[in-house]
């Protein structure tokens, strides 16, 4: 039984009575809580507004969909440009631009040498192969690198979040080779929109801002010694380029369609007629730490 103020009431909240806790957990809560405390007295929240926003919360935990609110709200991108300004600082070497991993990949994606196939007959789309070579910042090849390739399908949507696709679909870990390359078979993927009637869309509406990005493929390409780089390749002439819900895109990450290259050669990726090729190569920086070249991904590491 106490009368507080708002700031003793603040005070109390970010004390710790029963032990230490943890001190970085205890540190970044505080922060957050005061700065909303601010936050609701400066613009006089309501108490209908404060609860709608807690249900909203709760709807946008429930529906999975709290990834795509931070890339849409540029939190993902931060954390990129954050990791530049750190590697600019210390004069590191800079590899392939990074551009978010976004909330739609999931681990365990299977797993071949050198090459893969990652769509199904018949082809849903433009033939396309992508190829190219994993080099460190000294232009060395990297042989056995990982290369853990996904993008989303015919209809914008990704396997595993979409029942209507097989396990895997469009989802492959590739290999490198003695010469660092990897080459895939897929089809140009379409641009991507955040999903209809949920409550992204609700938060996206009413900030009155689109949800939707370029046509893109994901990479992580992960090796030992290298950190591991998170990255997107973007198709040219799309709409969203310049303008990504996420904030995703980048300059030098933009690829240039080889529309018509002959099949000779590509005969193991049952490619068989003039298709479109992709020629990209990838440059990954030395790890400073161990954990920096373990090929996983976000949430494996945040829970780890
Ligand atoms: C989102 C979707 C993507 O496909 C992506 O690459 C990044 C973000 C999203 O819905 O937030
Ligand atoms: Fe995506």
């Amino acid at each position: 039984m106490a009368e507080y103020t708002q700031q003793q009431l603040l005070d109390l909240v970010n004390s710790s009575q029963v032990n230490p806790g943890n001190d970085r957990v205890r540190q970044i809560t505080q922060r957050i809580v005061s700065d909303l405390f601010r936050a609701i007295d400066d613009l006089d929240i309501k108490p209908d507004e404060f609860w709608a926003g807690v249900d909203w919360l709760a709807r946008l935990g429930a529906s999975g969909q709290l990834g795509l609110i931070t890339a849409g709200l540029g939190f993902d991108r931060l954390i990129d440009i954050r990791e530049e300004e750190a590697d600019e600082a210390a004069g590191r070497a800079a590899g392939t631009p990074r551009a978010i991993e976004g909330p739609l990949y999931i681990a365990g994606a299977p797993l071949s040498d050198g090459e893969a196939r990652l769509d199904e007959d018949p082809a849903a789309g433009t033939v396309l192969v992508m190829e190219g070579q994993v080099r460190d910042v000294d232009g060395n090849p990297v042989a056995g690198a990982l290369v853990d390739v996904w993008h989303a399908n015919e209809l914008g949507r990704y396997s595993h979040f979409d029942p209507d696709q097989a396990d895997y679909h469009l989802r492959r870990k590739i290999k490198t080779d003695a010469q660092g390359r990897y080459r895939f078979r897929s089809f140009i993927p379409p641009g991507y929109a955040i999903p209809p009637n949920s409550p992204t869309s609700e938060l996206f509406m009413a900030l009155g801002r689109h949800g939707n990005r370029p046509a893109h493929i994901h990479f992580l390409v992960a090796a030992e010694g290298q950190r591991t780089l998170t990255t997107q390749v973007n198709i040219p002439g799309d709409t969203f380029l310049d303008d990504d819900f996420a904030f995703a895109t980048r300059d030098g990450l933009v690829v240039e369609l080889q529309p018509n290259t002959p099949a000779a050669g590509y005969e193991s990726l049952g490619v068989n007629a003039p298709f479109t090729r992709v020629c990209f190569d990838f440059v990954v920086q030395p790890a400073l730490d161990a954990d920096e070249a373990r090929p996983q991904a976000r949430m494996d590491r945040a829970t780890a």
